[in-house]
């Protein structure tokens, strides 16, 4: 206690004069525990894929190549997140240090509007922003990976989509956590896309499942391009379909899709300059404030998920999704105050009722004070190429399956991303978040999402590609991957591997993984008035990432928490 008390006498001081209290470690120096490569790497959901995209890079292809791979493998063999029905987010660095975003997010169709989803009595119907076809936002895939393709591909679609297709017919194998999640969707997937669909059987572990329509529709993408999917006749049937269903998307809201270019949310986290993904992404903003309100406090002087630790991150994150909920929505749609929520002076005036002697409360914190001009299952993968560009992309149909809806015709799963959009003001969607106007639906408008695709620089070099599926706890598990390499000194496997914990301001509540936590700690937090939860999310977040070592070889780090695996060479 006493030590806790002379640590927030320093940690006062520093904050006060903001001078000389921020140490940068010093370079990373521990020993590699994953798998490392020496030009090229890949680190995905599954090792098929993995596979797949550092073959794409060992026949002289570049990460932009490898990407258009990846993502279409992860339709093949991971239809619990990967699909031709969503929509992501993807940051680029080149070898040149020149940085890029691509916002490939799905947006509302025309019919949407902000009260779609509530009853006479304005109350939110329950499962139609989440399940069929009344859920699913106008897909972003398609357009993402052509996007990226045309501006940065070297290799022909063709080439890069054929060993996709081989996959596709030889089949995946079904992992035992497969087995697991196709078993606790299957009534949900019967109830919206009937018990003959594809997945609605029940699927043993090891079982090989081939999937002849989803070859058929990649064939059909590398015959007529990007315009098959939103203009030509793959965009009828997608529209037929969903209409069909009782959804709203139509061939109109395919053929309007387009991607979009972003500038990525840049900052400095002491010697780390981070680049992640902007808004409609609210990761890289989020991340920003976490990470900005802790930097005064020299977080690395306290032990890894120590009682300090877990309440300064808390702490920062419960203010910082106070902000998040509030403040941000689709950049098209809403002005956001970036430059206020950052400012140094408004981060430390929001830490300034932090103490590490009780819990603040969550009723206690609002959004900050500013001034606007009114007007959240996914998978992530890391890849560094041979010439030294690197690609880290988070990507979603939002819950497990999506909607639930698939099309056996066309072979995928559509999303149901509409739930990431705030159906009611105050009203939690199936992350807890609640939103505000500024995330309320509207036509053409894009969810707000909490998809981190990260990459840090240290002197100006490539340092760390990071990212990661789970809702809300995307951001704190990018945030705590990032730590615990930095000021913990873990090599990039371990960090993956650490425990997590997460808090989002509503509710009020610290979520714990159910290893590695000792009951001491989270007796501790409450004595402080802090409400927790070990076991409610058994495994937060799932961190695919890697981390530049010193000698400049690569090492992946695939978490232990799935089947994800790292490739390189
Ligand atoms: O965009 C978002 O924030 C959510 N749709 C992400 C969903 C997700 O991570 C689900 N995975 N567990």
């Amino acid at each position: 206690m006493l030590l806790h008390r002379i640590k927030s006498v320093v940690v006062f001081s520093c904050l006060v004069t903001l001078l000389g209290c921020q140490t940068a470690p010093n370079f990373h120096t521990a020993e590699p525990t994953g798998l490392v490569g020496h030009q090229a790497m890949v680190v995905s959901a599954r090792q098929e894929v993995s596979d797949i995209g550092l073959q794409v890079m060992a026949e002289g292809g570049n990460v932009f190549d490898a990407m258009v791979a990846v993502e279409m493998a992860l339709a093949v063999a991971y239809p619990f997140a990967g699909s031709m029905g969503g929509g992501g987010f993807a940051v680029y660095r080149l070898a040149d240090g020149e940085t890029g975003a691509l916002d490939f997010r799905e947006k509302a169709p025309a019919a949407a509007h902000r009260d779609m989803y509530l009853d006479e009595e304005g109350n939110v119907i329950p499962g139609m922003s989440r399940e069929g076809a009344t859920a699913v936002g106008v897909p972003g895939t398609i357009a993402g990976i052509f996007a990226m393709h045309e501006r940065f591909g070297t290799k022909p679609m063709a080439e890069l989509l054929q060993p996709v297709i081989e996959l596709a017919e030889k089949g995946v194998v079904v992992t035992e956590y497969q087995q697991g999640r196709l078993a606790s969707a299957r009534e949900k997937i019967a109830a919206v896309s009937g018990s003959g669909s594809k997945f609605a059987r029940e699927f043993s572990v090891g079982e090989v499942v081939p999937r002849p329509a989803l070859a058929e529709s990649l064939r059909r993408i590398v015959a007529g391009g990007r315009d098959e999917f939103y203009k030509g006749e793959m965009a009828k049937q997608i529209a037929e379909f969903i209409q069909a269903k009782g959804g709203f998307v139509t061939a109109e809201d395919l053929a309007n899709y387009q991607a979009a270019w972003r500038s990525p949310i840049q900052f400095h986290y002491k010697d780390l300059n981070i680049i992640s993904m902007s808004p409609p992404s609210s990761g890289g903003i989020t991340v920003q404030q976490i990470l900005q309100m802790v930097e005064p406090f020299d977080v690395g002087q306290y032990e890894h998920n120590s009682l300090p630790m877990v309440q300064l991150l808390t702490e920062a994150e419960r203010r910082a999704f106070a902000d998040r909920n509030h403040f941000l929505g689709d950049p098209d749609y809403v002005d956001i105050p970036y430059a206020e929520m950052t400012a140094p002076d408004y981060l430390a005036e929001r830490m300034a009722s932090f103490s590490f002697e009780a819990a603040t409360k969550s009723s206690e914190v609002g959004h900050g004070d500013l001034q606007t001009a009114e007007s959240s299952e996914t998978t992530h993968y890391s890849i560094v190429d041979p010439y030294g560009n690197a690609l880290a992309a988070t990507i979603t149909i939002n819950g497990a399956y999506g909607s639930k809806l698939f099309s056996d015709e066309l072979g995928f799963f559509f999303n149901n991303e509409m739930d990431d959009f705030s159906a009611k003001p105050g009203v939690p969607n199936m992350f807890g978040l609640t939103g505000s106007e500024a995330n309320s639906i509207a036509p053409g408008k894009r969810m707000l999402s909490s998809m981190t695709p990260t990459i840090a620089e240290r002197d100006g070099k490539l340092f760390m590609l990071v990212g990661a599926p789970g809702g809300s706890t995307i951001i704190t598990s990018v945030l705590q991957t990032i730590l615990n390499v930095y000021e913990y000194g873990y090599s990039m496997q371990d960090a993956v591997n650490a425990p997590r914990f997460h808090h989002q301001w509503l509710p009020d509540v610290i979520l714990f993984e159910t290893e590695g936590f000792e009951a001491s700690l989270l007796e501790a937090l409450q004595a402080k008035g802090y409400t927790v939860n070990q076991g409610r999310s058994p495994v937060i977040g799932k961190v695919d990432a890697i981390l530049v070592l010193e000698d400049g070889s690569l090492e992946g780090g695939a978490d232990k928490r799935g089947d994800d695996a790292a490739a390189g060479f």
